[in-house]
């Protein structure tokens, strides 16, 4: 029998993670954590686009360090990368949650924590203390509901309100579909649990109801004053809506098109972090995921314009692979790669990465 570290040694970087999670999960569940909507396109394009962009090498410069730090929301962080929300992680091994938090704490990461975590908020924010939690707000069309979840992220001492905005609706999950994709009955999105029925509105839809509870920029401004804590929009995609975000006085970005699984033939996220970065002029912080698999995607990212990335997808395929320790373990390859690539591009500290480092081929 193959043991952990046995298994570890034999994984170089993390795709080679996807690999061994394809042969742990079930057909339905890889259908759900791999796929993405529709034909696929955005999903595939995340990671085409970051491998179409090639790196300048400065040599001979001074390496007298390797610092890593970065800057958001007004705090050192000793690395940029985060964990993305990603629902439903007992899906990808029976701990779930509370085995990535472990591995999150131990390489001093940040975790966002979905609404539709299969662990409760609160559980996951006690099996770790010290890890650094945000909570990954799906607002609810119970407004009342919706505080009571902030409230609770609150009192768990989450640091950070992720609100994700670019899934009014569904995508379209054909992947899913083909597989008859439904939750395990012992997986269940725990934090949801007492949300009142949503009061279907005279002559409408089902579609129709759920349109008319999703969020608007209002809903943000309202949220906003609801806490304390400072806020983030997840999936803003243009450079119009950046706008709009830090006018309404968010504290940072997510540019993110939910790793191709909302609207698909969207761009790739680093196509359009440049334009965005321009609109948001050192406003806020900019965060970006989307196909993120290699410590050069990072450099490449901070070159645009992103002061961190997040890991949605890399995160699942380690858990199911190996748990804690696959998780722990695929954040340290990442965080390794990122200063081996900043040292070979003349780089010693992070934060000196800018546009210059991208080679402008004819
Ligand atoms: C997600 N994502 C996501 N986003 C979010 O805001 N709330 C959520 O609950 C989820 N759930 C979720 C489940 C699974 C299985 C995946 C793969 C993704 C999107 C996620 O936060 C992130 O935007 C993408 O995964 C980033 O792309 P990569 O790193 O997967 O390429
Ligand atoms: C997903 C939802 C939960 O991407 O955000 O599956």
């Amino acid at each position: 029998m193959t043991t952990n570290n046995q298994l570890l040694n034999q994984i170089a970087c993390l795709s080679d993670y996807r690999l061994h999670a394809k042969e742990q999960l079930s057909e339905q569940a890889w259908a759900y954590i791999d796929g993405a909507s529709a034909d696929e396109i955005t999903k595939y394009q995340n990671q085409a686009e970051l491998q179409k962009i090639y790196l300048k090498t400065r040599v001979l410069s001074e390496l007298d360090q390797s610092d890593a730090s970065t800057i958001l929301l007004g705090t050192t962080y000793p690395h940029p990368i985060l964990l993305a929300p990603v629902a439903y992680q007992k899906l990808a091994c029976a701990d779930g949650e509370l085995a990535t938090v472990q591995a999150a704490d131990a390489q001093q990461t940040p975790m966002v924590v979905s609404t539709l975590s299969s662990t409760r908020l609160e559980d996951i924010a006690n099996q770790s203390p010290n890890a650094e939690l945000w909570f990954q707000l799906y607002v609810q069309h119970d407004q009342e509901f919706t505080r009571s979840l902030i409230k609770q992220a609150e009192l768990s001492g989450y640091k950070a309100l992720v609100i994700t905005v670019d899934t009014p609706v569904n995508g379209l999950r054909n992947r899913e579909q083909r597989a008859s994709f439904t939750l395990p009955n012992d997986i269940k999105a725990v934090n949801l649990q007492g949300l009142p029925a949503l009061k279907p509105k005279p002559n409408s839809s089902t579609f129709e109801n759920i349109m008319s509870s999703a969020p608007t920029w209002q809903t943000i401004e309202w949220l906003i004053k609801q806490t304390s804590l400072p806020v983030l929009i997840k999936g803003i995609m243009s450079a119009e809506d950046a706008t709009i975000a830090v006018d309404i006085g968010v504290d940072g970005i997510i540019v993110s098109n939910h790793g191709g699984r909302a609207l698909d033939t969207q761009p790739a996220t680093i196509q359009v972090l440049p334009s965005i970065a321009k609109a948001v002029n050192g406003d806020c912080s900019i965060h970006l995921d989307g196909g993120i698999s290699r410590g050069t995607d990072i450099v490449k990212a901070k070159a645009l314009g992103a002061d961190a990335i997040l890991i949605g997808r890399p995160l699942m395929y380690a858990l199911a692979t190996a748990g804690a320790m696959g998780v722990a373990h695929c954040l340290r390859i990442l965080k390794d790669e990122l200063q081996l690539s900043m040292a070979l591009c003349g780089y010693s500290r992070f934060r000196d990465i800018d546009a210059s480092c991208i080679h402008q081929l004819d």
